[in-house]
């Protein structure tokens, strides 16, 4: 019987990613990666197209394939549209980034029926719906990686609506890995740490400052250390891991 770790593989030549929300932050981050990594690359975006416009262009200068595709992965009916266009561009798809997720602080007396839903519609709803559309395209062999969140096990009562969006991402890293397994086809989830990002730069000293003493290996993280362990998942070194939460966060219990 062969072993399928003997062959271990970083290498993303002939693959093609999406990642949703890759115009800025962590998103942009792994992008960078898997196309370094020799995969073809849908950026998606919803608002910011200079910014995913420029990602491309860092991925291209550097020698790698990418193309911008704006989709709202809040909203149900551009999903599917993103799918295609990935299919249109090029021709096949093999590892789904679901990234794209909002954060804001609340409390009890905070909380909106607006805020839920605008969390659970993208966190939740919209991680569904692309794994769902993916799911029906990807080969034997593709993946599934689920950007969750430490707070996903360690949650915190300034967050409330987001630390839940983020456990219902866990358990269904696990469901869709039990359905897809039999396909061959992997899902696995990373949990970061607190990592330095345009969606959380206006109060980064403060995060930095609250975080940082409670990190063993001491310092904030950022996008690159998440897309590592994103290129892991993803790649053959991962062959038998799925249905799982990394946690990827210098030790920080949240
Ligand atoms: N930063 C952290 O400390 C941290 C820690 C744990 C987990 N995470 C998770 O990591 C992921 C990325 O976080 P981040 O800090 O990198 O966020 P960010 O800097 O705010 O960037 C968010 C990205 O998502 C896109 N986006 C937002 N709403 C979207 C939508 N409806 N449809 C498609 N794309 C959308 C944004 O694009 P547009 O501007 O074009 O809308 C942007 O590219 C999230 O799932 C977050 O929960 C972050």
């Amino acid at each position: 019987m062969s072993n399928p770790t003997s062959n271990p593989s970083r290498n993303l030549n002939g693959k093609v990613a999406i990642v949703t929300g890759s115009s800025k932050g962590i998103g942009a981050g792994i992008a960078e990666r898997l196309a370094r990594d020799g995969a073809s690359v849908v950026v998606n975006y919803a608002r910011s197209e200079k910014e995913a416009a420029a990602v491309v262009a860092r991925i291209t200068a550097a020698g790698g394939k990418a193309v911008a595709v704006q989709a709202d992965i809040s909203r149900a009916e551009q999903i599917q549209p993103l799918v295609d266009a990935t299919l249109r561009h090029f021709g096949r798809l093999d590892i789904l980034v679901n990234n794209a997720g909002i954060y804001q602080l609340d409390s009890l007396d905070t909380i909106t029926a607006d805020s839920i839903a605008r969390h659970f519609d993208l966190n939740v709803r919209g991680l569904t719906l692309m794994t769902q559309a993916a799911a029906r395209v990807l080969p034997a062999g593709g993946v599934i990686v689920n950007i969750s969140s430490g707070v996903a096990k360690s949650p915190s009562a300034q967050a409330h609506i987001y630390c839940a969006t983020k456990g219902a991402v866990d358990i269904l890293t696990r469901t869709f890995g039990a359905e897809l397994g039999p396909r061959n086809i992997r899902v696995v989830g990373i949990a970061p740490g607190f990592v330095a990002t345009d969606g959380n730069a206006d109060s980064s000293e403060a995060y930095a400052a609250y975080f940082v003493p409670k990190t063993p290996l001491g310092r904030v993280g950022q996008p690159a250390d998440i897309a590592a362990a994103v290129s892991f998942a993803v790649s053959g070194d991962a062959a038998w891991v799925t249905g799982c939460t990394i946690d990827v966060a210098g030790g920080l219990v949240f």
